[in-house]
């Protein structure tokens, strides 16, 4: 594996069939199952590191957004990465940009409602990085749900030849979805932070089950958050995969979405359902079955 600080790099050490993963660094399970996807369907592996400003508001937490390089590095390459991408700023932001990408309705709900600009900001790196590394296909986990719904849309509306391949969920073995933000965790915020998880498997068990109502299923979710009084609940929702929008009920396919903050944490999880005339198909994700790289550092 090498590290590259610019595109012209990139570029010059990529060949055949390019998959890219665009992370932010402090890599867990989830970002290297996205590269393990990329291997697989890949002639050359590029993973980004990037801890985009412009996708950070005000109260975000971009000072304390976690980077290590190094360990960063040997996780890359213990999961096939080919080109680590690793940008100063001034390499993705010569000059302040005045181009902006607009995203209309797709930013209106669940996580465009309560960080604006975020999306605009995650759009823009994208597109930057789809148009000058140009690869085959590009890879985003599904815990970011709404980002896929814009990253998609993102690559339509600007006909950028690339294949968005989403990637299902990295969870503990009890559940909790991996997130670089989870090491902020105190031991008791941790031990809440699974209701999230438990609140959407028992969502999911009763999609399996039939039920297709909205509000039941949102009900439930708040049940298991309730008994937590640590848990700031910011929103429980369904919203329809393509377009991000609310919904009353499971259509074709739909994720279920809910955001919390505990103490200066904020999480967010989501499953998927993809509903077929007499059948559903959930994706709750993979629990990981051995031991997370967090632990093995
Ligand atoms: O999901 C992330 O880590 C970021 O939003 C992304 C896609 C790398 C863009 O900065």
């Amino acid at each position: 594996m090498i590290t590259v600080l610019s595109f012209n790099e990139v570029r010059a050490t990529s060949a055949g069939r390019i998959g890219l993963a665009p992370t932010m660094g402090a890599l867990h399970d989830g970002h290297l199952a996205l590269f393990r996807a990329a291997r697989s369907g890949s002639d050359t592996v590029v993973a980004s590191i990037f801890v985009n400003p412009k996708q950070f508001g005000p109260d975000d937490d971009l000072d304390r957004y976690p980077r290590d390089l190094e360990r960063d590095q040997t996780l890359a390459e213990s999961a096939g990465v080919d080109v680590l991408f690793v940008p100063p700023v001034g390499e993705m932001y010569p000059a302040s940009p005045r181009t902006q990408v607009s995203l209309g309705g797709l930013t209106e709900h669940f996580e465009g409602a309560r960080r604006p600009g975020h999306f605009e900001g995650v759009a823009l790196v994208v597109a930057k990085l789809l148009i000058g590394i140009r690869p085959t296909r590009a890879y985003f986990g599904r815990k970011d749900a709404q980002q896929l719904s814009v990253v998609q849309q993102l690559s339509d509306d600007l006909s950028i030849p690339v294949e968005i391949v989403p990637v299902s969920t990295v969870r503990e073995p009890d559940g909790l979805a991996l997130s670089s933000r989870n090491q902020f965790l105190s031991g008791d915020e941790r031990a809440a932070a699974v209701a999230l998880s438990r609140g959407l498997f028992a969502a999911a068990s009763e999609v399996e089950g039939g039920e297709r109502d909205g509000a039941r299923l949102e009900q439930l979710v708040k049940q298991e958050l309730a008994g937590h009084s640590s848990l700031q609940v910011e929103y429980v929702g369904l919203a329809d995969s393509a377009t991000a929008s609310t919904l009353a009920g499971l259509t074709t396919d739909t994720f279920l979405a809910v955001a919390a903050r505990i103490g200066k944490t904020r999480l967010i999880d989501n499953v998927a359902f993809s509903v077929g005339d007499d059948s559903v198909i959930v994706d709750r994700g993979e629990l990981l079955t051995g031991p997370s790289v967090l632990e093995e550092a």
